[in-house]
């Protein structure tokens, strides 16, 4: 279906949007700020609200004759594919809205009914967005990884006569205090009083009613006796610093980069139960190193694990190498005929080799990719690092990926070494 550009008559009940989003947020929907500022801890529901907030939006102006034109953006056109994109189509899915939307897979855009517009794309693609002129709003989704000057370019690209209010959306986890955000937008840690240009909404977990989530809930608060800035900021949702990071190097790549053949492959795989259970698929090509999680769930049922790696293609000849605190679980795949072993788990080893890796790590990895870039080091109450000791929660990704790495290298020095003997 082409969507016309003329006013439509819609056949969606309005009234149901209370029911969908989170009371906290729904004011928001009513805000006529410049910038509409979404703060706050892991999954309190931040990115799925801003992504409902902007097709309810282009709803209701549908049968008035008024067309939005929103351009949602990340730092990178891979990262916006898996996140914002992906977000706009699960609810036009969810809310069945398709037969009012044409949708262009390739250029991430969405031309509804009526004439609205809704592009995403990456800031990494600056001639893209230099083509988009008479924007009513922008969302920056972790606007900590933006510069200061996007956003001001952003403002610019937001100007002339419309009949709809014209706004700058930024969600993030407030990751770094240093930030021009929270110097813009924040005094003392607190939302700036009386700045009439913004709206500032701080939420946590607490506020999210869909998220009914004990597991996750319970490990974001276990952060409060590990680390006091990560429980600060993504139990929290306050201002810390993520420093001491272990892995500050990687390279996000989109599907389009993503190899179709690799010289080898293998698996790294931690186990767990409330805690996620990551498999994650490392491929190689000479030296470079590219991975991707092919699964990251919390109680995945024992008794058709086997069944459920054969759907998700693992290759039963590649080695996988396992978290070796469940010897029954690495047994229970070796019947299955996986070529699974126990993993060499010498952490300062392991977490010394992958260290001097920089992996191509695919951007539809969410969560793989956020607890990698906040995988950091224990530290004292006086800031003082302890050596080779990670925080030992939401490291279920960083332990796959050691396991998986370090072993296969190891076990790969052995070879000469082995021979040597002959
Ligand atoms: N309105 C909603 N309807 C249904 N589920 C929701 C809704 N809002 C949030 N959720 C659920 O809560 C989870 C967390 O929400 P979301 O990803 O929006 O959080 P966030 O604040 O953006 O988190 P992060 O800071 O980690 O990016 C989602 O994965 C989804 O399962
Ligand atoms: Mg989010």
């Amino acid at each position: 279906m082409t969507a016309s550009s003329d006013s439509y008559t819609l056949d969606w009940d309005l009234r149901q949007v209370k029911h969908l989003i989170n009371k906290k947020f729904y004011p928001l929907l009513l805000a006529m700020t410049r910038f509409l500022v979404l703060v706050g801890g892991a999954g309190s529901g931040k990115s799925h609200f801003i992504a409902q907030m902007f097709i309810i939006r282009i709803l209701a102006a549908m049968s008035r004759g008024i067309k939005h034109n929103i351009l949602a953006l990340r730092n990178t056109s891979p990262s916006v594919r898996h996140s914002v994109f992906a977000l706009f189509l699960h609810y036009i899915n969810e809310w069945k809205l398709d037969h009012l939307v044409s949708i262009k897979h390739s250029t991430m855009e969405f031309n509804w009914m009526g004439g609205s517009k809704i592009r995403c794309t990456g800031m990494d693609d600056p001639e893209k967005i230099k083509s988009f002129e008479n924007l009513t709003s922008a969302w920056y989704e972790e606007a900590t990884e933006a510069y200061p000057m996007d956003i001001t370019q952003l403002n610019l690209r937001m100007r002339g006569k419309k009949q709809t209010k014209k706004q700058i959306v930024l969600s993030f986890n407030p990751i770094d205090q240093n930030s021009f955000l929270n110097d813009r937008f924040f005094e003392g840690g607190q939302p700036k009083a009386n700045d009439p240009t913004a709206t500032v909404m701080h939420s946590t977990y607490k506020d999210n009613e869909f998220l009914n989530d004990p597991d996750y809930e319970a490990e974001l608060e276990s952060l409060k006796d590990q680390d006091e800035n990560l429980h600060n900021i993504y139990a929290a949702g306050l201002w810390g610093t993520l420093k001491n990071l272990i892995y500050p190097h990687y390279r996000e790549i989109g599907s389009e980069d993503w190899p179709t053949e690799f010289d080898e492959v293998i698996y790294g795989l931690d186990f767990g139960d409330a805690h996620p259970m990551v498999l994650l698929e490392i491929g190689m090509i000479e030296d470079e190193i590219y991975e991707r999680s092919l699964l990251f769930e919390s109680r995945v049922p024992i008794d058709s694990m086997v069944e459920r790696f054969e759907e998700l293609g693992v290759d039963k000849n590649a080695f996988m190498y396992a978290d070796p605190s469940r010897p029954d679980l690495i047994s229970l795949l070796y019947d299955g005929g996986f070529n699974i072993d126990k993993a060499d788990n010498d952490v300062k080893a392991g977490i010394s080799l992958v260290k001097t890796k920089t992996p191509n790590i695919h951007a539809g990895s969410l969560e793989y990719l956020k607890q990698r870039k906040a995988y950091k080091l224990k530290e004292d109450r006086n800031g003082n690092v302890f050596d080779f000791q990670p925080i030992k929660v939401r490291d279920d990704g960083p332990d796959a990926e050691r396991y998986g790495l370090y072993t296969y290298f190891s076990e790969m020095d052995m070879i000469p070494r082995v021979l040597g003997h002959v």
